[in-house]
């Protein structure tokens, strides 16, 4: 967690409503790491910081929140956008701190992920933990043995060679294919690249899955908290991820 204002956080801890917060502190009733503070404008970190009020210690159990959202395609994955476009952040609750676990693409639907939970985000985003993403990915063509044989063995990108992928054809169409592409990577715009190098390139990409989650039957646009157990096998799955790495 952040520095936050002293009195936002014993209010946020319950002990005080704000105002009545910021009286404490003018007192000279609240110490942070054992000193007395008693300007209104000092700020603490309640994950990292001992504070105390009348000499008892101060806890704030941080209330994490993790979402599972089916992301519509026009949204991008950030908590801010300065030309004001839409953000992913609008499908969601307002949680401080909430933010989404690695990126789409604005046109990419599917499987997000948002949390207030940091570390939730460095397990499952960092790269040494690998932890399975699948996209389906609609291409232009009929991708044959040798192209498909490339994106599972690996592709020459800018950036260096793909790592092994799990890639299956799942439907022929009339002028394009259905494939399912499981990485361990997640790189810029990885899966678009993957094919357009091969020839076929993209023109509809879905998140289908994160280790074992699955969208499921979420429409688009709609979102629902993780289950314990949810997140708790997706924790087991970056920590697998960093056994076999
Ligand atoms: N790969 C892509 O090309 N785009 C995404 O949004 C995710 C993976």
């Amino acid at each position: 967690m952040s520095s936050e204002r002293l009195q936002k956080i014993l209010a946020a801890a319950g002990i005080a409503s704000r105002r009545h917060s910021e009286a404490l502190i003018t007192a000279g009733r609240v110490k942070v790491n054992g000193e007395v503070v008693t300007a209104l404008g000092a700020k603490a970190d309640a994950d990292t910081d001992k504070i105390e009020v009348d000499g008892r210690l101060v806890s704030v159990a941080p209330i994490r929140s993790y979402y599972l959202l089916n992301k519509p395609r026009g949204y991008l994955s950030t908590c801010f956008d300065p030309q004001g476009r839409k953000t992913v952040l609008e499908l969601v609750p307002f949680t401080p701190g909430l933010h989404p676990v690695g990126r789409l693409d604005r046109d990419t639907s599917g499987l997000l992920i948002l949390t207030n939970d940091g570390a939730f985000t460095e397990d499952l985003t960092h790269p040494r933990h690998g932890v399975p993403k699948t996209y389906l990915a609609e291409v232009k063509g009929r991708p044959d043995t040798p192209a498909v044989e490339r994106l599972r063995t690996g592709v020459r990108l800018e950036g260096g060679t793909t790592l092994p992928a799990r890639v299956e054809v799942v439907d022929r169409r009339k002028d394009t294919t259905v494939l399912a592409i499981t990485i361990r990577e997640g790189r810029n715009r990885q899966v678009r690249r993957m094919a357009e190098a091969v020839g076929f390139p993209v023109i509809r990409l879905e998140r289908a899955a994160i280790g074992d989650l699955t969208v499921g039957e979420l429409p688009p646009g709609q979102f629902r908290p993780l289950t314990d157990g949810e997140v708790a096998s997706l924790r087991k799955a970056a920590k697998k991820g960093t056994a076999h790495g």
